[in-house]
């Protein structure tokens, strides 16, 4: 279960008490219609301070969760990696950006952009509980997909593709890679999703990056054509989350496709593991993608003792063999 930090939940809690609930509410569910309806957007569906409030409401717990597994994923990829900038593009409330210095504490400076104004403010008053001096500091910065994105160590690009057309999104992309860094995209873990991370994934090695996330080599995707590659991130839902979302049950499973990609010569990693393991009498089955550039079921029996204990322990997401 992937929590909020404490610091952004206090203020978010405290922010979201500043706001009628039934205002709230009328926002999560005009916002839920407007991104299930896929597709891009012709205009900002983040229309009002209540819009910012709720999207920050039921949205940030899970893209937090989501952006902290995917870059947690690049960390263990290349623990030598330390990016001191960060730029979060489209970054609405920031919640990219408190996972980006949870999961990368070499991060020095960060700076934020979107195209609602609202959405910085609610953003930056959050950030300002922050006890990272990074993100208490951060830049608020108007953008526009279109324009340039400032020079960083890292670009995060967290769901904001889908509500662009393939032409911005190609921009957006490239603004991206010429910022110099590293770029981390991360979307729904749909099938749309994927391939829009597809897309990005193919743009940011043919400009000579290297993937190093989720994907354990450089080659065409094996899931092309016949399944989606995505993980999941278990997050808990507060009280206000649960009756913002009618929803019953205390968490969700936040379901994400990832491609995070860096400078630099490709690293040697491990297979990693593309669906929640399943578990037979005395076998424990993985289903991998590897080094090879293919997807294979891994079959880890009983008999093979401390492999098959770390089988046990391994889960959808994780890398294997493990280290
Ligand atoms: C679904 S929200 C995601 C926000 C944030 N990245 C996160 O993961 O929590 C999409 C964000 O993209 C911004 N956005 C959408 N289209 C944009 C555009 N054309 N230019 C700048 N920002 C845009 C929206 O204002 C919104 O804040």
């Amino acid at each position: 279960m992937t929590e909020l930090p404490d610091a952004l939940r206090a203020a978010l809690d405290a922010a979201l008490a500043r706001v009628p609930e039934a205002r709230l509410a009328a926002s999560v569910q005009r916002l839920m219609t407007a991104y299930r309806s896929g597709g891009a957007l012709t205009a900002p569906a983040l229309a009002s301070a209540a819009d910012v409030a709720a999207y920050a409401a039921y949205r940030m717990p899970a893209t937090f969760a989501a952006v902290r597994a995917a870059l947690q994923q690049a960390t263990e990829a290349v623990p030598g990696w330390v990016p001191r900038t960060l730029c979060d593009v489209a970054g609405g409330t920031g919640a990219a950006s408190w996972a980006a210095v949870a999961a990368l504490p070499s991060l020095r400076s960060v700076t934020v952009l979107d195209q609602v104004g609202d959405a910085l403010t609610f953003g930056r008053d959050l950030a300002r509980a922050s006890p990272d001096a990074a993100l208490r500091d951060a830049t608020w910065q108007r953008w526009r997909a279109g324009t340039e994105v400032p020079a960083a160590d890292l670009v995060t690009i967290s769901y904001l593709l889908g509500e662009l057309s393939p032409t911005q999104q190609a921009t957006v992309l490239g603004a991206a890679i010429a910022a110099g860094g590293a770029v981390a995209v991360v979307e729904p873990g749909t099938p749309d999703g994927y391939r829009r991370v597809l897309a990005a994934r193919a743009a940011l090695i043919e400009h000579g990056l290297a993937v190093v996330a989720p994907c354990p080599h450089q080659l065409a995707c094996p899931l092309d054509g016949r399944d989606w590659c995505h993980f999941a991130a278990r997050v808990p839902r507060s009280a206000l989350h649960r009756r913002l979302k009618d929803a019953q049950l205390g968490w969700e499973d936040e379901k994400f496709a990832v491609v995070v990609a860096l400078p630099g010569p490709a690293p040697t990693v491990p297979g990693r593991v593309l669906r929640h393991p399943r578990y037979r009498k005395g076998v424990v089955a993985l289903e991998l993608c590897t080094p090879a550039g293919t997807a294979a079921p891994v079959l880890v029996s009983k008999r093979e003792g401390e492999r098959y204990r770390a089988a046990r322990d391994t889960g959808w997401g994780d890398t294997w063999p493990p280290a």
